[in-house]
């Protein structure tokens, strides 16, 4: 446990800490000393997280909750906080994409969806803990997990990340609205990365070695560092921030220019 972080004592609450990039995140939370409610769809995941988080000597809890939806985001933030006696820490990491698509012949239900999964419950969420912070006048930091995707172009990928974009978007309003309350909004944007359920094949490593600078895939423990540090004292002065984690894939255009 190292002080720097500042994270002894404070609470977390991890939303899609059942698995993945949140799993990790929680884990790496905990070892700074922070509570942590884990939080997922799947009640029984975010019980297995919570119990290894308690076995660990962490004090944490389960909630299980859908929060695509806005009543059960709200009860499901006032149910961490009375758990942990109160939340300074909010880490939102749910997100998917869905199948490829040109955004000529997306579905309207598709995009729906998406807009669901990738963005409605970053406002439901955040909106909940932000009200609950501003009503005990207590200041936060909130950490949403973006895309590249909504950084650049995404070709067959677009309804994601518009998704992605708008997150991106929506990060530096809250940033600007609940910066005077003391809570600071930061994203995280990972490229190609190795989670539990994105198990890449050999194709996309290919391309990876390929297109991405440092030759590899990320791992899902190198984003939940990124969300540690964004969550913690090291960026009490960085606020609607999107840092981009992406071994540099970004920063390189595919095309190779000829020497003239
Ligand atoms: N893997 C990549 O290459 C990559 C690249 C860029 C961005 N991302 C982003 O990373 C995030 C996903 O990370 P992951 O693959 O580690 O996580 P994941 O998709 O495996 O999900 C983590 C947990 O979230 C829970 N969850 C899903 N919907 C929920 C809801 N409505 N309410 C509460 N909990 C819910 C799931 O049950 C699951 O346990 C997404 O935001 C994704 O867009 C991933």
């Amino acid at each position: 446990m190292d002080p720097v972080f500042g994270l002894l004592g404070k609470r977390a609450l991890v939303v899609g800490g059942g698995l993945g990039i949140g799993r990790e995140s929680a884990r790496l939370l905990a070892a700074q000393g922070a509570s942590i409610a884990v939080l997922d769809l799947d009640p029984a995941r975010a019980e297995v997280m919570a119990d290894e988080l308690r076995k660990a000597g962490t004090t944490a809890c389960a909630v299980g909750a859908d929060m695509s939806d806005p009543a059960a985001a709200d009860a499901a933030v006032r149910e961490a906080a009375d758990k942990l006696g109160g939340l300074d820490i909010l880490v939102n990491i749910v997100g998917r994409n869905s199948m490829r698509t040109d955004l000529a012949d997306i579905a309207p239900e598709q995009f729906e969806l998406l807009l669901s999964r990738n963005l409605r419950h970053h406002l439901y969420t955040s909106g909940a803990f932000t009200r609950l912070l501003r009503a005990q006048k207590k200041s936060g930091a909130i950490v949403m997990v973006a895309s590249v995707a909504g950084l650049v172009a995404s070709p067959g990928l677009g309804g994601y990340a518009a998704t992605k974009a708008a997150l991106i978007s929506m990060t530096k309003t809250m940033s600007a609205e609940w910066g005077p309350l003391g809570i600071r909004v930061n994203a995280v944007a990972p490229g190609v990365t190795w989670t539990d359920r994105n198990q890449w094949g050999e194709e996309v490593q290919a391309q990876a070695r390929k297109s991405v600078p440092l030759g590899r895939i990320g791992d899902q423990t190198e984003i939940a560092r990124v969300i540690l540090f964004l969550a913690s004292d090291l960026a009490s002065y960085v606020t609607g921030q999107t840092v981009v984690a992406d071994g540099g894939a970004t920063v390189v255009t595919a095309f190779d220019a000829p020497s003239t």
